[in-house]
């Protein structure tokens, strides 16, 4: 097939956070220009931004809507408009997560996500990872400040994924996942500080 008769891939990714360089759908859109991707952030002024970013491109929406309530989310006109649930979606959760307190069931939070999506779709997730002491202090920070959050053992972490197949190599410290150079010596402070994966929906889940 050709790169112009492709059917369009689809990201949907919740927390996405200020446009930056090389944003979901400039990546997705080099790979196949008919991508489409919904950026979803609580924050009105990410909205502010991304609609400047993408004013004209078609295949993309900036929607403000909080990642804890995902009826009213995905309910949102722009994301069950561009979207289609019933196929393959990339559900993209960087580094949105770890502001989840437990109390707000992050598990719950993520499963409902996961039922929501069509056999075949990726979850991509980051989390502050709580293995080392200087993370944890970060912790007590995080609740201090407004981007309040909670970070997770690797264990937690990679429960978020369960009923998914992994991609290789799992969940892992980020600097293990498919790094550009071979990682040599131990990680310091920094490369533990964040783990992640990527995980497939089965066909028969
Ligand atoms: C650390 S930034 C990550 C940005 C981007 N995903 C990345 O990996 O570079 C976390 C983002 O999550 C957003 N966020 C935090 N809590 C949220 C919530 N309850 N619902 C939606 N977005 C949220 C914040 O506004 C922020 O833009």
């Amino acid at each position: 097939m050709t790169r112009r008769g492709r059917a369009s891939i689809q990201f949907l990714d919740v927390g996405s956070g200020l446009p930056t360089v090389r944003n979901t759908h400039q990546v997705a859109q080099e790979i196949n220009p008919k991508a489409k991707v919904v950026y979803v952030d609580h924050d009105p002024i990410v909205l502010a931004h991304g609609q400047a970013l993408l004013a004209k491109n078609e295949g993309t929406v900036v929607v403000t809507a909080d990642i804890r309530d995902p009826a009213d989310l995905l309910a949102h006109s722009h994301v069950a408009g561009l979207l289609d649930f019933d196929r393959p979606i990339g559900l993209i959760l960087a580094a949105v997560v770890h502001h989840l307190l437990d109390e707000e069931d992050p598990t719950g939070l993520v499963e409902t996500y996961k039922r929501r999506l069509a056999p075949g779709s990726y979850l991509l997730m980051t989390h502050f990872c709580s293995s080392t002491s200087v993370a944890r202090g970060l912790e007590s920070v995080l609740r201090r400040a407004p981007g309040r959050g909670q970070l997770r053992s690797m264990a937690r972490i990679a429960a978020f994924f369960d009923g998914l197949e992994m991609v290789e190599p799992g969940v892992v410290y980020l600097p293990y996942w498919h790094p550009d150079e071979p990682v040599t010596g131990p990680l310091g402070i920094a490369g533990l500080l964040c783990a992640g994966g990527v995980g497939r929906k089965p066909r028969e889940a």
